[in-house]
């Protein structure tokens, strides 16, 4: 991984430029190995739970639509294995605020593990009625993948552009950060166990 300094010098100007930003080898393997073996044991002892689509008052489990379960993490009781990712986040976050004025005060973040077969369907991470997410991020958790097992973030640039996107493989230590509310995605359905964490810097 990159200084700190040059890791938010890169992912300011990527933003700025074109509101996303691909991150290779983000944390040490080792960090990464713990965090996926955390959330295969939370998954183990039954502690991942269906995520739930729309925002207060529609929420509902819809596999059709989101097929991960999640664990969110408590900032007040992080395991070493979170604060493990938790603390670099955060000085990212700190050193956007610093560079873009983004005003990014909180961080909320959990594991995703999307079984064979899973998908979300598009969307935006920006709620209807609430704008309180700036800035989206995923960090992938799977060694080993192959374009052949599916599941990429699909992001769609440019809603004016019929069919103009990326995809993302979710390669281990690929960390995607993107502006929460320029870009609808999706996650294509994946053929084999993807871990990640996701994570939203918020105003
Ligand atoms: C999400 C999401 C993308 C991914 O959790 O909102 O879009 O690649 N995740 O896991
Ligand atoms: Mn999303």
């Amino acid at each position: 991984m990159m200084p700190d300094s040059t890791l938010s010098a890169h992912v300011g100007a990527d933003l700025e430029r074109r509101g996303y930003c691909i991150v290779e080898n983000f944390l040490d393997a080792d960090a990464r190995a713990a965090l996926a073996r955390e959330c295969g044991a939370l998954h183990a002892r039954n502690q991942l739970r269906p995520a739930a689509v729309g925002n207060v008052g529609e929420r509902h489990v819809d596999a059709r639509v989101r097929g991960d379960h999640t664990h969110w993490f408590d900032p007040l009781d992080l395991t070493a294995e979170q604060s493990a990712y938790w603390a670099p986040m955060d000085a990212l976050r700190r050193a956007l605020n610093r560079r873009l004025l983004l005003g990014m005060e909180q961080f909320e973040t959990h594991y995703a593990l999307y079984p064979p077969g899973t998908r979300y369907a598009r969307h935006r991470d920006r709620f209807r009625d609430d704008d309180s997410r700036v800035l989206s991020s995923v960090l992938y958790l799977n060694p080993g993948w192959h374009d052949s097992d599916g599941g990429a973030l699909r992001l769609h640039l440019d809603p004016a552009v019929p069919d103009s996107h990326l995809d993302i493989y979710p390669h281990d230590g690929t960390l995607v950060l993107f502006l929460s509310a320029d870009f609808e995605h999706e996650v294509l359905p994946t053929g084999r166990e993807r871990l990640s964490v996701a994570g939203w810097f918020r105003r």
